[in-house]
């Protein structure tokens, strides 16, 4: 199959793009590394089934012009703002980079007569409820510029998918985390502690309470949901996610321990959050996901341990 992936020179993107090679399939990158790196693709570019674009995906007329001629049989839309913070600090940005890529995305795929895509959602399309979270949950307010740039894309997915007959998977990804992660609360605690091994400042009260999931994990959903399930006209929307949960208080005693920093000072900010636009806690409600034959292989607190493991190897 050719395949696009945008935001393939990300944490999770690069993942993905190594698993679609592995199974031969012809994968194109489009990537501007506003966050990806180039050394995250460099191992790919020897492989003759991989192409790769830097281009601005937020603008759409350049987008579509430059790939034009390509024909794909799946898009997976990973690109957006990661940098929550900064998103937090400048609207435009996830209104560009988290939205405007979406639309971007929708208009390539409705010009090349393209059928299926995957979209990568997130937790904060919920906001802060304070039940189980449940596909079908309405009411949807995002507490964040990132949130609602998101809960925007998958209404604008909505619209195209009927508009356009397209199969579309869309999952809502809890924390992802593990090997070449680039930013989050585990990346945040490594780099401070190098720079401070006896003191580590902790963003709120350390009770955010939250699922990590692992990304290889994340990538066998994907994977299964998407090419070896035929997809389907419509939408299907899934929580992908863990059980079970980590606070933050334990995220950093597990880097501590793994790491082997001895008698760390912590220094709490304070607050129950890390930041404003922060969501403290959730959990995913995993009916759809679990009836569906898909479960992650790792707990909440596994993954963060493998994930400190394989900084400590690396
Ligand atoms: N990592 C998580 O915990 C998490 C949680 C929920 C959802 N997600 C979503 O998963 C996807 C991948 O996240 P990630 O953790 O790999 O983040 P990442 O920042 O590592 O990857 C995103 C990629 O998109 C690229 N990008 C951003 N704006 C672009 C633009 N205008 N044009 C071209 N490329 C652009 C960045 O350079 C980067 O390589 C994102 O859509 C993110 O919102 C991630």
């Amino acid at each position: 199959m050719k395949i696009l992936v945008t935001g393939g020179a990300g944490f999770i993107g690069t993942h993905l793009v190594r698993e679609l090679l592995n199974r031969k399939n012809e994968v194109v990158v489009v990537d501007n590394f506003t966050l990806g790196h180039q050394e995250n693709v460099d191992c790919f570019k020897d492989n003759s089934n991989y192409k790769f674009y830097n281009i601005d995906i937020a603008k759409t007329e350049e987008f579509c012009d430059k790939l034009k001629d390509e024909k794909f049989d799946i898009v997976y839309h990973l690109a957006a703002n990661s940098d929550i913070q900064k998103g937090g600090r400048n609207p435009e940005v996830d209104y560009n980079d988290t939205f405007m890529t979406t639309r971007s995305v929708l208009e390539l795929m409705r010009r090349n007569g393209c059928k299926n895509l995957f979209f990568s959602s997130t937790s904060a399309v919920y906001g802060e409820k304070t039940e189980l979270l449940t596909e079908t949950a309405g009411d949807l307010k995002p507490i964040s510029y990132y949130g609602a740039a998101k809960l925007a894309s998958e209404s604008f997915i909505d619209s195209y998918t009927y508009m356009n007959d397209f199969n579309t998977v869309i999952f809502r990804f809890p924390n992802v985390i593990g090997p070449n992660l680039t930013h989050g609360v585990i990346y945040d605690f490594t780099r401070k502690l190098q720079n401070n091994p006896n003191e580590l400042e902790i963003l709120g009260d350390g009770s955010q309470t939250k699922p990590y999931i692992y990304v290889l994990d994340l990538i066998d959903a994907i994977i299964k949901f998407t090419l070896e399930i035929p997809m389907k006209q419509g939408i299907e929307i899934y929580n992908a996610g863990v059980e079970t949960a980590t606070n933050v208080t334990t995220i950093a005693n597990i880097v501590c321990e793994e790491l082997g920093y001895k008698n760390v000072k912590y220094n709490y900010t304070g607050g129950n959050v890390g930041w404003k636009g922060d969501v403290p806690k959730f959990q995913y409600d995993l009916t759809k996901i679990h009836n569906a034959g898909w479960t992650a292989s790792k707990t909440s607190d596994e993954a963060v341990r493998e994930t400190v493991r394989y900084i400590k190897e690396h």
